[in-house]
């Protein structure tokens, strides 16, 4: 997807072959050091312990609440007489949302005249959700006869000195059970037993807890595993770019069949394997369209790229004969969404760019070939070359709608652009014109059909609920214009004009609604959420002049979701008011709204792959929307990072330093107005303007000033306006 920059100028720079050292150099003065290591969340340990118990919600018979906490040496008991109606209780807060499997180590306890009590665990990632049953466990999405729980955790607490943990399973047969691993934040511990497990446990007795731990399941994000990272002027979007790996992190784990969604999503041919779930606390199965946000934190954040390469892997090896691609393993491979096939496609271009694997793409080239022209192709013609939904699929978010939807078509061209770039990479020139020419005629057609000139952006597409087929239903959807602007179907007036009437149309202190009015559905104007937010912010970011309605939005949604409880990790969805938008079932660390993420390193830092593996890369910074003077960071590659530091200095001038492999090369983009001058300096030499070069994807150009310069690796200090 090779589009031309209008007015942008190429440079030349023959004398800048940098020789020597194959090693990277770390200048750590320019770039930033060790600086960004306090912004990253992680547990330093797999082993970690609560920060604290909520004074106002210790009830009953509780000696030493804090006990547990490992601090004073001695534990904290709970006691319930016989008769007493109110179970001693406490909750323990772990100080943000965590994922694992929960130990508690008793230092012993006594029976009631009936026998061993009984504790009972309830888990929610939020206060507001936390009750006597938890937020969500898994059995939740079990049918009734073969939940393991009903919403608690129950423990037959021994008399002697032990730890136990939070196993997936049942102490006494069918007796006694526990749900395994949760996510969360706050833990409810209080001394009672289910009727049901008797004569295992009483609800009477006394226990005295020692210690209470969590064995950290997922990816633990140390410093030392990040082989990208950002900083910038602004404290909130450079702290929100680490809570956004975190919550990727927290969905990063090994699938098991006892700790992943019990809706028959238990595969062999994913068990034992590293995953990126959906989300920590629920649905825990690997869904392809996620990772078209999660995937990008990943790569821009630690080198862990198995996580994505073995979901796409699977799942290729799952296409059913007609095409279509699961979405994820959910219902033994048979979830009916229409979209998430062609994310298969994106995140696939995705993998072989920021990984290099093309043998990836050369072993799965007939999957994509066959998803692309098979199941989705062959519907083209019948319907005047665009898609017509016309099966009960869902999507990412269950719409109720079909029809000639614009973010079906749009992404469809995103996914046939994608693909193009691939056939290139692997010299198949053929596939890769049908595919382009497809794109470009499919996105001319929507825009014949979808386009609303009364208010100047794309339609949804489909019929109101009831109404005739083939009439378009008064309402505009976030999905269908953001991906009409990344996949280039319009041009950079039309993508300003819708960017526009969505921002003003959707606002909300919490993020730009995800529909702009409720004639689907109920709600739908409310609703927000970061995964299809993170399309068309990168839209804005991608837009000549609309950056500063991207930063705007970012501080609304990120910072909403950062102050709002459990804090630090992305939700699945935000409802009405800002509240999680399926209440406590909501997940609230679901990699998908990490889109923060890539919006930094990819625009702010403006770092991204044009060739496999970074073999050749484009280096092209956001620098304008008011918000920010300075950002640096890293991105990791195959053949090592690659560093950017730029920065707006008070006299005028406009100052970049970048640090790119030896034996890559890519392309810089240099805002050229707006500074002291226009003159443009590298390494000490003034650089001449001559001829146009290809930048990949729409980029943000800050309007007509803008120099492109070809570089090779190596480190390189640009200066404008000196
Ligand atoms: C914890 O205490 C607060 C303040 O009294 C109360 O609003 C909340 O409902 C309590 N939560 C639980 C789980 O008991
Ligand atoms: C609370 O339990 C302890 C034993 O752990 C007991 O000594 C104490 O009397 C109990 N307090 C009340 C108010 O019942
Ligand atoms: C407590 O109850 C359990 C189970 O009924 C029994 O095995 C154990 O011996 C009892 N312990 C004491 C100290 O009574
Ligand atoms: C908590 O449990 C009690 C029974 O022990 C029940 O009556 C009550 O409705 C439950 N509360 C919630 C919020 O689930
Ligand atoms: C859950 O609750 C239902 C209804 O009360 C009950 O029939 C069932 O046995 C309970 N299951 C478990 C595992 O506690
Ligand atoms: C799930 O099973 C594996 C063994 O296959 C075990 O190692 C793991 O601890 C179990 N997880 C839970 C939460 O019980
Ligand atoms: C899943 O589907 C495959 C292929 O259709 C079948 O062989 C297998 O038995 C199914 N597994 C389950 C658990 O239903
Ligand atoms: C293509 O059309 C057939 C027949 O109407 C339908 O069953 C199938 O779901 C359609 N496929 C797509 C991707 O719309
Ligand atoms: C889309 O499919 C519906 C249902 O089959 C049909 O009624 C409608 O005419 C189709 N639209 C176009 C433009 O082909
Ligand atoms: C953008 O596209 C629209 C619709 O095709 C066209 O009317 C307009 O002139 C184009 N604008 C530019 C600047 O090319
Ligand atoms: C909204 O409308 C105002 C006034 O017309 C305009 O200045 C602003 O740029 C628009 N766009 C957004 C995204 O807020
Ligand atoms: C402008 O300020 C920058 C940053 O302080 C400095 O590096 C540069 O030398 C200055 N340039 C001129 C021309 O004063």
């Amino acid at each position: 997807m090779a589009t031309f920059l209008r007015g942008a100028t190429l440079v030349a720079l023959a004398a800048h072959a940098v020789s020597g050292a194959a090693v990277f150099k770390p200048r750590d003065d320019a770039l930033g050091g060790n600086s960004w290591h306090k912004y990253v969340r992680s547990p330093s340990d797999y082993l970690l312990r609560p920060q604290s118990i909520l004074p106002a919600n210790t009830t009953g018979n509780v000696t030493n609440p804090d006990g547990l906490l490992g601090g004073n040496g001695s534990p904290t008991t709970l006691t319930r007489n016989e008769g007493d109606t109110s179970a001693p209780t406490l909750v323990v807060d772990f100080g943000q949302n965590v994922v694992g499997i929960v130990s508690i180590t008793f230092a012993g306890s006594s029976n009631s005249s009936e026998g061993l009590p009984g504790l009972k665990l309830a888990f929610s990632e939020t206060q507001q959700y936390l009750t006597n049953v938890s937020d969500f466990t898994r059995s939740d999405n079990m049918a009734a006869g073969q939940k393991l729980t009903n919403g608690t955790d129950q423990i037959a607490v021994s008399n002697e000195e032990y730890t136990w943990k939070d196993y997936t399973g049942c102490q006494f047969n069918n007796q006694v059970c526990s749900d395994g691993v949760h996510g969360f934040r706050y833990m409810k511990i209080w001394l009672d037993a289910l009727e049901s497990d008797s004569p295992y446990t009483q609800p009477y007795g006394s226990v005295s807890i020692s210690s209470n731990e969590l064995e950290w399941s997922a990816y633990l994000g140390t410093p030392d595993t990040f082989t990208g990272w950002f900083e910038c002027s602004d404290e909130d979007l450079t702290q929100w770019w680490y809570d956004g790996v975190y919550t990727a992190d927290m969905g990063t784990d090994v699938f098991r069949a006892n700790e992943t969604d019990p809706r028959n999503s238990a595969s062999p041919t994913l068990e034992g394997k590293e995953v990126l779930f959906d989300g920590a606390k629920r649905d825990r199965d690997p869904y392809v369209g996620d990772l078209a946000v999660a995937a990008l934190t990943t790569y821009l954040s630690h080198d862990n790229t198995d996580a994505t390469r073995n979901i796409l892997a699977d799942l290729a090896n799952h296409q059913r004969s007609d095409g279509w691609i699961p979405p994820a393993s959910i219902n033994n491979y048979t979830l009916d969404l229409y979209d998430y096939p062609m994310w298969w496609v994106v995140c696939t271009a995705n993998l072989v760019m920021y990984t290099g694997d093309t043998d990836f793409a050369t072993q799965y080239y007939d999957v994509m070939k066959k998803t692309l022209d098979d199941y989705f192709g062959q519907n083209l013609t019948s319907n005047g070359g665009l898609l017509n939904k016309t099966n009960g699929y869902g999507d990412y978010a269950f719409l109720p709608r079909s029809g000639i939807i614009t973010y079906y078509n749009a992404l469809y061209v995103h996914a046939l652009k994608s693909a193009a770039h691939l056939a290139t990479i692997l010299g198949n020139s053929a596939d890769s014109q049908t595919w382009t020419s497809r794109a470009s005629s499919v996105s001319k057609d929507l825009l014949a059909r979808n386009w609303d000139p009364a208010v100047g952006a794309f339609f949804d597409g489909g019929p109101c609920p009831n109404a005739a087929a083939d009439t378009i239903c008064n309402v505009h959807a976030q999905d269908g214009n953001g991906l009409a602007v990344l996949s280039g179907s319009v041009n950079s007036s039309l993508a300003t004009s819708l960017l526009d009437y969505y921002g003003n149309a959707t606002s909300k202190p919490y993020g730009n609604a995800f529909y702009d009015n409720d004639l689907l559905s109920t709600g739908f104007s409310e609703r927000v959420y970061a995964f299809i937010s993170y399309f068309e912010l990168a839209a804005r970011f991608a837009t000549p002049g609309t950056s500063s309605s991207a930063f705007e939005e970012i501080k609304r949604l990120y910072g909403w979701m950062s102050t709002h409880d459990p804090e630090i990790t992305f939700w699945e969805g935000i409802g009405p008011n800002g509240s999680p938008y399926e209440e406590g079932f909501t997940s609230m660390a679901h990699g998908w709204s990490t889109g923060i993420v890539p919006l930094m390193s990819n625009y702010v830092l403006g770092v991204r792959p044009t060739g496999p593996g970074f073999e050749t890369w484009q280096i092209c910074p956001v620098i304008d929307g008011g918000v920010l003077t300075w950002a640096r960071g890293q991105v990791g590659t195959p053949r090592g990072p690659i560093r950017v530091s730029w920065s707006k200095n008070n006299n005028g001038t406009f100052g970049l330093e970048i640090e790119a492999p030896e034996g890559t090369s890519g392309v810089v983009c240099v805002p050229s107005t707006g500074f002291k001058s226009d003159r443009v300096v590298m390494d000490g030499e003034e650089v001449k303007q001559m001829a146009d070069v290809p930048v990949f994807g729409p980029i943000a150009t800050s309007g007509e000033g803008f120099t492109l310069i070809q570089a090779k690796g190596g480190s390189h200090t640009i200066l404008v306006g000196v």
